[in-house]
């Protein structure tokens, strides 16, 4: 129905895109730390439609937004219509006449695609069962700026190249992103999940062929960590799966992150996790607050890079 660009998973952009984006959020970072005012969105409004819990998802969004010059409408299921059965085409007709911009939190992928199908305005994934993108963009940029070089020939994101990602733990909606952007940008995923919670590749991929070698399936979490540049879970249990806690308990026993699986990837290797995390679940305290994890910066740099998707989506490259 419309030509309007909107951010509902990891393989909405292209690899030139993304080489845009990620330069325009490390110069973003650049002015925010030197408190420079960089006003590019003002008078523009963000919706910001949490039908799940969050505290980085909104922070990094709304701070971001106002940084931005624009400001920010925060709705919720219990505090909305959403929450009394309007219908989701209906919200998104009204919603967009309002704002210039929709970020949405929600369960299956489908409501966030009916959405944008019914909006005038950008859609941002904000996490959804399915896909979690702006973090995904978020965990390149950071995996840059420690590891990578902006002066390699073919920019920033060939230091991605031929790269190895370890995923230890359930095969969710993080697993599912970093699957759609090892196929874009050209590094592999080393995928260990428990039995009964594997990735589901269609879903991941969207029924595409992936490109061959962008990952590979591993039972023993230890031997999917050998020789990566970069090892990273989640939580076991997802917000919407939590019936399921008790079995997955048992399930991902073995598929906690420790300081054996980090000494078997590369020395320099990175530890990240999207956060909220379980210390002592899927990852032991000594890895997440050790010398490898970049956790923090790796949620701190989930507002640039979202500044930047935001003011790409509104102004397009203005460089
Ligand atoms: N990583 C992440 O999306 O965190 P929140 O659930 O706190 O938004
Ligand atoms: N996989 C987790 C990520 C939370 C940011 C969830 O969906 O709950």
């Amino acid at each position: 129905m419309s030509t309007i660009k909107h951010y509902l998973q990891f393989s909405d952009f292209t690899a030139d895109e993304y080489a845009y984006v990620l330069e325009r959020a490390a110069l973003i970072k650049k002015k925010f730390k030197g408190y420079e005012k960089h006003h590019t969105l003002g008078d523009r409004t963000l919706a910001m439609i949490f039908e799940k819990a969050s505290t980085r998802t909104r922070v990094s969004f709304e701070a971001g937004m106002y940084q931005l010059g624009g400001s920010v409408v925060h709705l919720t299921t219990g505090d909305s219509q959403l929450g009394r059965a309007e219908p989701i085409e209906d919200s998104a007709r009204v919603i967009s006449r309002m704002t210039d911009l929709v970020m949405i939190r929600t369960f299956g992928q489908e409501k966030i695609e009916r959405f944008a199908a019914h909006s005038r305005v950008p859609v941002i994934n904000g996490l959804t069962n399915e896909f979690h993108p702006c973090q995904i963009l978020a965990d390149i940029f950071t995996f840059i700026e420690h590891r990578g070089s902006r002066d390699t020939a073919g920019g920033a994101l060939s230091s991605l190249q031929g790269k190895v990602v370890a995923w230890v733990g359930d095969g969710n909606n993080m697993a599912n992103t970093w699957l759609q952007a090892a196929d874009l940008l050209g590094f592999t995923v080393h995928l260990s999940t428990p039995s009964g919670y594997e990735v589901d590749e269609k879903l991941a991929f969207g029924g595409k062929t992936p490109r061959t070698g962008c990952y590979k399936v591993f039972k023993d979490p230890l031997e999917a960590c050998k020789g990566a540049d970069l090892v990273t879970t989640d939580v076991w249990t997802s917000m919407g799966y939590e019936a399921e806690n008790e079995a997955r308990r048992k399930a991902f026993a073995d598929w906690c992150v420790d300081a054996e699986m980090m000494a078997s990837a590369q020395p320099d290797a990175l530890f990240m996790h999207c956060l909220p995390a379980h210390r002592g679940e899927e990852v032991e305290a000594e890895v997440i607050d050790g010398p490898q994890s970049v956790v923090w910066d790796e949620a701190e740099n989930r507002m640039h890079v979202q500044k930047a998707l935001m003011e790409y989506l509104l102004l397009g490259r203005v460089d």
